[in-house]
C-alpha cells in the first residue's frame, strides 16, 4: 500500500467512497504501532465501511525538552501492520504538508484541557487539538477512535468536538495491557532492564488503591497512600488525582464514577496509566 502524502489527494479518494455511500473511520497515530492500536483499528473497522489511519509524528505536540527527534519511526514497518489489520488507506503526509510555509492557526483548549498532563507538557494539548482538527478537517471522517491510555486527550478531544459543533463521533477503546499490566506505548520501547519491569508497578497501584475506594477508604487516604507508594516505586511522581470522567473537574469530594489518573518518571521515561473507579459514599 503506497502512503498517500498531501490532503488533495486524500480528498479524492474519500470522495469515491462517500459517492458510492461508505462511511469512513478515521484512526489518528504517530506510528510505532502495537496492539493499542490494532485494537482501535479493530473498532474503526466494526463501525464503518472504511478505516483511514494517519501516521505523522506531530512535531507541535512536542515540547523542545521532549522526545521528537528519537520517537520511533518505521514507516514501512507500520504500513504493513495497517495493511496487516485492515486498513484501506494509510495518509502520512510529511510535516510542510501538514504545517505549510505561514501556518498560523492553532486551537488552544480550557476546560480539560488544563492541568494533570498540560501542567507537565508545555503546548501538548494545543500541538494535539490542531492536528487532530486538521484531520478531522481533511478526512471529514464520519467517526475517529481515540485510545483511553491516553485519558485527557480523548476528553479534550471529545470537548473540541461538542464545543465547535463538529460532525464526527468520537468513540473511546479501552487500554490494551501487557500480561503484567503495564499500558501498551510506543514509548515502552524506552524502557530498558529493570525498568521494564519497574513499570508494570503503575497498574498494580491504581489498582489496589480501587480496591482500598472500593472497601470504603477515604479517596483523600487512598490518594495519599497511594501517592507514598507510587514514590517509593518510580523516580518522580508528575500527579495523581481523582476527576470526574467527563469533565476531568476534581472528583475526590463527590460520590459515584470518577477517574483515577497518573503520571510517573521512571529513568528519563515518562509512563500515564488511568482507571475507572467509583467513590465511595452519596447515592
Ligand atoms: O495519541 C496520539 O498518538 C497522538 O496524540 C495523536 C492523537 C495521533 C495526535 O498526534
Amino acid at each position: 500500500m503506497t502512503p498517500v502524502r498531501t490532503v488533495a489527494t486524500l480528498r479524492r479518494q474519500l470522495d469515491e467512497w462517500r459517492v458510492a455511500g461508505d462511511t469512513i473511520a478515521l484512526v489518528p497515530t504517530m506510528g510505532a504501532l502495537h496492539d493499542g492500536h490494532r485494537a482501535l483499528i479493530r473498532a474503526a473497522r466494526e463501525r464503518t465501511c472504511r478505516v483511514v489511519a494517519s501516521l505523522f509524528v506531530n512535531p507541535m505536540q512536542f515540547a523542545p525538552d521532549e522526545d521528537f527527534t528519537c520517537y520511533p519511526r518505521d514507516e514501512a514497518g507500520d504500513i504493513a501492520s495497517f495493511l496487516d489489520a485492515g486498513v484501506d488507506l494509510v495518509y502520512a503526509p510529511g510535516t510542510r504538508d501538514m504545517y505549510p510555509h505561514g501556518f498560523a492557526t492553532t486551537v488552544t483548549p480550557g476546560g480539560a484541557g488544563e492541568g494533570l498532563e498540560a501542567d507537565h507538557r508545555d503546548g501538548f494539548f494545543s500541538g494535539v487539538a490542531t492536528v487532530v482538527l486538521k484531520l478531522f478537517m481533511q478526512t471529514g471522517a464520519d467517526v475517529a477512535v481515540f485510545g483511553e491510555k491516553d485519558y485527557q486527550q480523548l476528553v479534550v478531544v471529545t470537548q473540541m468536538v461538542r464545543d465547535l459543533d463538529l460532525r464526527i463521533d468520537i468513540v473511546p477503546v479501552a487500554t490494551v495491557r501487557e500480561a503484567d499490566g503495564l499500558a501498551m506505548s510506543s514509548r515502552n520501547a524506552y524502557l530498558g532492564g529493570d525498568d521494564r519491569q519497574r513499570a508494570a508497578g503503575l497498574f498494580r497501584i491504581l489498582m489496589e488503591t480501587r480496591g482500598a475506594l472500593d472497601a470504603g477508604e477515604p479517596p483523600d487516604t487512598a490518594v495519599r497512600n497511594a501517592v507514598r507508594r507510587l514514590e517509593e516505586a518510580f523516580d518522580a511522581v508528575d500527579y495523581l488525582s481523582l476527576r470526574d470522567p467527563v469533565t476531568l473537574s476534581a472528583a475526590e469530594r463527590r460520590a459515584g464514577a470518577a477517574r483515577l489518573l497518573c503520571a510517573v518518571r521512571l529513568g528519563g521515561t515518562r509512563l500515564i496509566d488511568n482507571v475507572a473507579v467509583t467513590l465511595p459514599g452519596g447515592e
